[in-house]
């Protein structure tokens, strides 16, 4: 473990990421490189269609780079060389993900959604508290056992946001977290990651509005597959 700030917390290192359609290449980043301290609060700015999410998913260990095209550090040790069992712990434990469209069950509960990062583990007891604590703290009390479909979108986004934050990861990475909700909304849950950020949580976010991106402490621009 490294806290030092000066040492990036995650790195990324020229990325490559080309996506194959049939017979044709469609090259989507193209030496992409960022660097995060920890405790950061970073915006990834960029048009539709740029390869924010495409990013954001490499930094994540959703996806993977080219091969041989580029790297991704955390704590300055590349996660493409983890063996398995430490790779699956950088995904589900050191990193929390927070999906453009919610990615949650339509058949699970809040409360059970919330505790599926938690069902790897065995600390059955220990999820469900944090998980009631976390959605207490996000107003959701209430709502434990309803299901996503008789939720609002700021409510849905915020159980997304909490079983990012179960196992207490050192970053959370969150693509477009205000962009299927209204402005007011939006506000609600830019105040909560404000909330975990001053806690000390590193956070990515992916998004595509400048004014949003000017809340955080430093904001990079995809173009043309390139951070600038
Ligand atoms: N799995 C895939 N297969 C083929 N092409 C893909 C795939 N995923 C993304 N792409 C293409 O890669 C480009 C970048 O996509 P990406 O989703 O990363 O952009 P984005 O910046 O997140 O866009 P948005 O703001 O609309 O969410 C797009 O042209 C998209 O069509
Ligand atoms: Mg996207």
């Amino acid at each position: 473990m490294n806290d030092d700030r000066t040492q990036p917390i995650l790195e990324a290192v020229d990325l490559h990421k080309t996506y194959r359609m049939g017979s044709v290449d469609v090259p989507v980043l193209r030496g992409s490189s960022i660097s995060v301290s920890a405790g950061e609060w970073v915006a990834i700015l960029g048009s539709s269609g740029s390869g924010k999410s495409t990013l954001l998913h490499l930094l994540g260990g959703l996806d993977t780079p080219d091969p041989g095209r580029g790297d991704i550090r955390f704590d300055g040790r590349p996660i493409a060389k983890l063996r398995r069992g430490d790779r699956n712990r950088y995904r589900n434990r050191d990193v929390g993900f927070v999906f453009q469209f919610y990615h949650l069950l339509p058949e699970l509960t809040v409360l059970e959604n919330t505790l599926l990062p938690g069902l790897v583990g065995s600390r059955i007891r220990a999820d469900r508290d944090r998980a009631r604590t976390l959605l207490g703290s996000f107003g959701l009390d209430h709502r434990l056992n309803h299901r996503p479909r008789e939720l609002s979108g700021g409510e849905r986004q915020r159980v997304a946001i909490a079983r990012a934050l179960l196992n207490r990861p050192r970053i959370l990475l969150a693509d477009e977290p205000t962009g299927n909700l209204d402005q007011e909304t939006g506000r609600e849950i830019l105040e909560l990651l404000k909330r975990e950020h001053e806690s000390g949580l590193t956070i990515v976010m992916v998004t595509h509005d400048r004014q949003i991106a000017d809340l955080t402490d430093r904001t990079v621009v995809l173009n043309r597959g390139q951070v600038e």
